[in-house]
């Protein structure tokens, strides 16, 4: 019996951080083995906010060595930049003339990401999920594994796959089931706790980026924000030092009530020293070997390219069966 299809991705914008190696990688990593993946750079994604093209174009290639790095096996799984995928947009296309203004609109992410900007806002941000859902159903994927914040993206696009199904008259898209992480599906911001850490962090030490340097992620650490009191109580404790606990309960396989329990009485000062440490310790071999790997463009490309290859026969064939069912006429070649 072939394999159920795991898929997932992340934004080549600014450098990756620790929120996207425990809420997304390392359990697309954890996974690999029972599934066949697909796992690529949303670079068309990136477009929706302006991108230097130089910076762009390094953050791509980091993104797929961050894969490698990180444990992506690259014989049992498909990866490769969007861009080289030309179905993603045009499956994009058919998905956002069945999506609704209405549902767009009630986005969270978009709602957070256009804020105040009015008429600045580009329509790219706006039909973003539409593009995202193209990305998901193209390989008809079962499984998508991915941070707290992607949820309502996934369940839109559970919704146009059914919408599609329906409206084409045969089940040519399996509902994709999201998966969530129990620890770490929302790494806060060490500064903030109250909002998420991210890529577009504009400090840079209320995110710990994996290109740090050891000494970076220490004194980050010993920065974070904690709490008021003397020492971690038994009950109740705020959310910067909840945060620190789903680090540690991520990185060390256990749970968080585990590690809570380890604290008590202790001084925070305690609880940022282990938990820096426990970070650097993961980091250090993912960061080496992204240098290393980076360091070879030419077979980076050469794996991307082979990537893309076996995407797009894949992907060609659910475009086509696409384009068939709505009435379009049949493609040239296939
Ligand atoms: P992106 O690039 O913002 O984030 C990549 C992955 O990292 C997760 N993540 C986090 N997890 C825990 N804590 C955080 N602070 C944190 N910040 C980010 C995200 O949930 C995500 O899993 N739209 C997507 C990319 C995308 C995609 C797809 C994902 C495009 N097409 C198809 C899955 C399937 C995004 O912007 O992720």
């Amino acid at each position: 019996m072939s394999k159920k299809v795991m898929l997932s991705a992340v934004q080549p914008t600014n450098k990756l951080h620790l929120g996207n190696y425990l809420g997304a990688i390392r359990n697309w990593v954890a996974l690999q083995n029972q599934y066949d993946c697909v796992f690529f750079a949303v670079d068309l994604h990136a477009l929706t906010v302006r991108q230097d093209p130089a910076e762009l174009r390094d953050n791509t290639y980091r993104t797929i060595a961050t894969y490698l790095a990180a444990g992506v096996d690259p014989k049992a799984c498909t990866f490769f930049a969007q861009s080289h995928v030309p179905e993603h947009a045009e499956l994009a296309w058919v998905l956002t003339c069945f999506t609704g203004m209405g549902e767009l609109g009630r986005m969270t992410q978009f709602k957070d990401k256009s804020g105040s900007k009015g008429d600045t806002v580009n329509s790219g941000l706006f039909t973003y999920p539409a593009l995202m859902a193209a990305d998901i159903l193209l390989y008809k994927a079962n499984l998508v594994p991915v941070g707290h914040d992607q949820k309502q993206h996934l369940e839109l696009t559970r919704d146009l796959a059914e919408r599609m199904n329906t409206f084409l008259g045969e089940n040519i898209f399996p509902l994709p089931e999201v998966y969530i992480a129990p620890t770490a599906s929302r790494v806060m911001s060490l500064l903030d706790p109250t909002s998420k850490m991210s890529k577009s962090e504009e400090n840079a030490q209320a995110a710990v980026f994996l290109a740090d340097s050891d000494d970076e992620i220490r004194k980050k650490f010993k920065r974070a924000v904690t709490d008021s009191l003397a020492a971690v109580a038994e009950k109740d404790v705020s959310a910067g030092v909840l945060n620190l606990f789903q680090i540690q309960a991520a990185l060390k396989n256990v749970k968080v009530e585990e590690i809570h329990k380890s604290y008590v009485g202790r001084q925070y000062g305690y609880l940022k020293l282990e938990t820096a440490e426990i970070v650097v310790e993961a980091l250090r071999p993912i960061r080496e070997k992204i240098t290393a790997l980076m360091a070879d463009k030419t077979e980076l490309d050469r794996l991307i390219r082979e990537g893309a290859q076996k995407a797009r026969a894949r992907a060609g064939k659910t475009v086509s069966q696409v384009y068939d069912k709505l009435g379009l006429l049949p493609r040239f070649g296939s």
